[in-house]
């Protein structure tokens, strides 16, 4: 396993935003969000480990992050990933959840395979991985659960039924978890993007209409970035966002109080 990568000496970290040395695991590590993520966090001396479904973990490990099978569906998957980190880092610090599936369509025609397949993976899967972290990081008595939510945690699209509902099921299984996590020092956060280019959001992205109406929604004229989010992520992980729990920051060029 490489080390971290040595304290660039002409900008010295900021004790307050510091996560040199966390171990992280980055579950959809391989994927548009967690990749930028992963790195971010390795490229300020985090110890990660990506996670991802076992025909991404290559993609996970040619972007430069070690990276082990995770399908967060799984109870076992997710505690052999906890397991995993813990083997190699000694201890978890801090779960990122950047997994997910994406599936839209108007509500009279969605399968109920893909309600069923989009509920598993995005908010079953939240919890059953926020879970197998909480039961390392509440033993140790410290540490922070991360969730990629979603605009849709908070504003409701047509033909979002199924991932709208998935987000806000994360952002209100956040503070519950939150709660019950808070006495034994483990904070529970969800991070809210916007729209962002990466494979999971193609399909929009490759049609103009679609891609005209989501842009005139975001007040701030433009789509997110993957790296809108490491400010939040290292905000949430860092001694900075140490009273902060419970809550689902938005990242969203203010779509959300649009
Ligand atoms: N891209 C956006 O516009 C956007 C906006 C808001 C929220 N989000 C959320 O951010 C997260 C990351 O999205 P992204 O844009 O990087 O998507 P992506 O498709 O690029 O990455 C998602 C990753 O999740 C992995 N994954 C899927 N099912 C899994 C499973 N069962 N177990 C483990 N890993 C699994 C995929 O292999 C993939 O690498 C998702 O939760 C998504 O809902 C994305």
């Amino acid at each position: 396993m490489p080390p971290p990568p040595p304290a660039d000496p002409l900008f010295p970290t900021d004790p307050l935003f510091d996560v040199s040395g966390l171990s992280v695991l980055v579950a959809g590590g391989a994927g548009g969000l967690g990749a930028v993520l992963a790195r971010a966090f390795a490229e300020r001396g985090a110890r990660v480990l990506a996670a991802d479904l076992a025909r991404a973990v290559a993609a996970a490990e040619a972007a430069g992050t070690p990276a082990v099978a995770l399908d967060v569906t799984d109870e076992a998957s997710c505690a052999a990933a906890m397991d995993e980190a813990v083997r190699r880092h000694g201890r978890l610090d801090v779960l990122i959840n950047a997994s997910g599936v994406y599936r839209t369509g108007p509500a009279l025609e969605f399968a109920r395979a893909d309600w069923d397949a989009e509920i598993a993976v995005n908010l079953t899967g939240a919890f059953l991985l926020a879970r197998a972290a909480g039961r390392v990081l509440t033993e140790q008595g410290s540490g922070a659960v991360i969730t990629l939510a979603s605009v849709s945690s908070a504003v409701a699209n047509p033909a979002y039924a199924a991932y709208a509902a998935s987000k806000a099921g994360v952002a209100h299984l956040t503070r519950v978890l939150a709660q019950e996590w808070a006495p034994r020092g483990v904070r529970v956060n969800a991070i809210g993007p916007a729209m962002t280019e990466t494979a999971m959001t193609r399909g929009v992205f490759d049609d103009p209409g679609h891609r005209t109406r989501a842009l005139a929604r975001i007040p701030m004229g433009r789509f997110g970035r993957p790296e809108d989010l490491v400010g939040a992520a290292v905000f949430l992980a860092s001694p900075a966002g140490a009273f902060v729990t419970g809550q689902t920051l938005f990242v969203d060029g203010g779509r959300t109080v649009s």
